[in-house]
């Protein structure tokens, strides 16, 4: 039967203006995105519909009967597909990078171009079940760092089924604190996070510092670290004080007392996650640091669109 040959073969999808040949479109929901299977592909023409597909395989169950050939029934590709889109929608993944990919990634400078490349290869070698190092990025604000964190997720769900969430690091403080109201323990809370294949922490460092702030990330990052999962983290704040310090102080006309007050101000992730965590973190991750110079999209943006001259070639794609 040719059924298997046609579900490698079927190309669903390709030349759609839409999806652009991946066969899924994700939108924005509010506050929250969402994926959607593309109508190019609601249609199955592998299936017919039906959802499984014949598949006829080799194999030698004794010596004496020697090869033999038999079929069975396996989930069509678009079973796949309306699985992978049903586990995107549980992701969290905020509304506002719904459009973010790694296509649409515009690097300004060398670190921005090894943030990139750093996601996208953890990405594109990821292989399900097989937990693999993830990355830490660092850097000002709106500098595709969620942009990065959400085009990661996206490609490990939709393209390789994996489980994943995305949690934006204060949300889940609120949430948790609002569970104690309802009677829940932190655990109910942590626990499924802790679990769950693949985990994005956003805005790692933000917060009050409060003892239950640190104790809920310490038990959250404690434990993923010790069931060797793969966690992925975006932060505002430094990872690197040694070599900024230096290049910030060249000269010596910097007193100790401005030094140190210098490096109170470059507010260090280290800090403010404290020793245990940031340890863990060495071990579990890639580091990217973005300098301080790198610039804001969500302001250059605004100031395309008040000096629309100064946008010229500036990449947009169509409803982004
Ligand atoms: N380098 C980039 N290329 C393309 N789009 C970008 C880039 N940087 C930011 N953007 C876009 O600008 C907006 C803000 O980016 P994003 O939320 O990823 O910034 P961020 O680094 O996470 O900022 P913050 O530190 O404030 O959380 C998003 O719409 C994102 O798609
Ligand atoms: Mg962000
Ligand atoms: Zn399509
Ligand atoms: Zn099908």
């Amino acid at each position: 039967m040719a059924m298997g040959e046609m579900a490698a073969k079927a190309n669903v999808g390709e030349g759609c203006d839409v999806c652009a040949g991946r066969t899924y479109v994700i939108e924005r929901r509010g506050d929250l995105a969402g994926a959607k299977v593309c109508a190019c592909s609601e249609r199955c023409t592998v299936c017919g519909g039906k959802g499984h597909v014949l598949v006829e395989r080799e194999a030698t169950f004794s010596q004496k009967v020697g090869s033999r050939r038999y079929e069975v029934l396996e989930p069509c590709v678009c079973t796949h597909r309306r699985k992978r889109v049903a586990l995107f929608n549980d992701v969290g993944m905020p509304g506002v990078v719904a459009h973010a990919s790694f296509d649409n990634y515009r690097a300004f400078n060398e670190a921005q171009d090894r943030g990139r490349g750093v996601a996208m290869h953890f990405a594109h070698q990821y292989v399900k079940g097989n937990p693999s190092k993830g990355f830490v990025l660092s850097g000002p604000v709106g500098t595709g760092k969620t942009h990065l964190l959400a085009s990661t997720l996206a490609h490990l769900v939709l393209e390789l089924g994996v489980r994943t969430r995305y949690v934006e690091i204060s949300l889940l403080y609120a949430t948790i604190r609002r569970g104690f109201q309802e009677g829940k323990s932190g655990g109910e809370i942590i626990g499924p996070l802790s679990e769950v294949e693949v985990l994005a922490i956003d805005e790692l460092g933000k917060g009050r510092g409060s003892p239950f702030e640190m104790e809920t990330l310490d038990e959250l990052i404690a434990r993923r670290y010790n069931a060797r999962r793969t966690t992925l983290f975006a932060t505002n704040y430094s990872l690197e004080p040694e070599r900024k310090s230096a290049r910030q102080a060249p000269t010596g006309y910097r007193s100790t007392e401005d030094a140190r007050a210098a490096v109170k101000e470059t507010e260090l992730l280290r800090e403010r996650v404290g020793e245990r965590i940031y340890s863990r973190l060495c071990e579990m991750c890639t580091f990217v640091e973005l300098p301080k110079d790198t610039p804001d999209r969500r302001r250059t943006r605004q100031e395309m669109d008040t000096h629309p001259s100064l946008g010229a070639g500036a990449p947009r794609g169509p409803g982004r």
